[in-house]
């Protein structure tokens, strides 16, 4: 080959990295830049980027365990599948049980991270402060970005210390306010006496206002419970985003609850069921902008 030829391609190349090495370290750098936002935040530029409030929940009916590998080779097809068309995975007891939190869990969530999404856990924290602080260690260290947790529990040696840790490590807490099955009217509905005014309130109201008091990250109010989603929305504003399961699958309608406040919908089975996973997700997500 001429020498001539030799440096023209020398030189091709030497600029080809620098260009490549330019690109590689401007996305780091937003990547960086992203990683720094509070978690609210990352998943509101998330969402608002890419045009979708829909979260994944990455549920299954139960498998023999032994069949756990197939389970996480479906977890991360679907996925790879839907992930062009939410915001966020939500992971459950579902993957957590048979999988492990360091194993397959681990793999799901390294994956959504490449794939630019916000990874919440649906622990339902809800035990002591000592227990709490160390489910939320352990999910934090698996790469969780956010965990949701049951104000029930107090604040006190109770939730206090799921907060710090979160804050430690730049997390984010969502408290259940007002659950999406029947029964939740049990215990979210019931009117109890508010300890500062000596009133009764209902007791999501109450929660509602933990919400904010706590700075929490979000709250989450079921699909099927329209009327509460506004009332709760009418306490956080937009101070704090409302999650809202229960569409599809438990009879909640995503139309509804985005009228009526919620910001993100969190959406299991009417997704991973479906024949066809990705079309399910992406009509899910495009209804967002009509
Ligand atoms: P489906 O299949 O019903 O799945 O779309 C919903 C997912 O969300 C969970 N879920 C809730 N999580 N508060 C929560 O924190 C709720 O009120 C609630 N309702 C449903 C459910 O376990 C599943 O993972």
């Amino acid at each position: 080959m001429p020498q001539i030829l030799r440096s023209f391609r020398a030189l091709a190349s030497e600029l080809l990295k620098a260009g490549t090495i330019k690109v590689i370290g401007s996305l780091t750098q937003e990547h960086e830049r992203h990683q720094l936002l509070q978690f609210k935040q990352r998943i509101e530029e998330t969402a608002r980027n890419k045009k979708t409030d829909i979260v994944l929940a990455l549920d299954f009916p139960y498998q023999n365990p032994q069949n756990r590998n197939e389970l996480l080779a479906k977890a991360l097809a679907v996925l790879e599948a839907v992930h062009p068309y939410v915001c966020a995975l939500k992971i459950n007891h579902h993957l957590v049980l048979p999988l492990g939190t360091f194993d397959g869990v681990q793999t799901l969530v390294n994956q959504a991270h490449d794939q630019g999404l916000q990874v919440i856990i649906d622990c339902k924290a809800n035990d002591i402060g000592n227990t709490n602080r160390t489910i939320a260690e352990y999910y934090f260290e698996a790469g969780f970005d956010a965990l949701i947790a049951n104000p029930f529990v107090g604040w006190q040696e109770g939730l206090k210390p799921i907060f710090t840790a979160a804050g430690q490590q730049n997390r984010g807490v969502i408290l259940l306010t007002y659950m999406s099955h029947k029964g939740a009217t049990e215990g979210y509905g019931q009117i109890v006496i508010d300890p500062q005014t000596s009133k009764p309130i209902a007791q999501y109201l109450a929660f509602a206002q933990r919400v904010l008091k706590w700075k929490a990250d979000g709250a989450i109010v079921g699909a099927t419970m329209p009327k509460k989603i506004r009332e709760i929305h009418g306490v956080l504003g937009r101070r704090v985003p409302i999650y809202s399961p229960g569409v599809g699958a438990q009879g909640g309608n995503a139309e509804t609850a985005r009228k009526a406040g919620a910001r993100y919908l969190i959406v299991g089975r009417e997704i991973t069921m479906a024949n066809d996973p990705a079309v399910v997700a992406k009509r899910m997500a495009s209804m967002q902008e009509q």
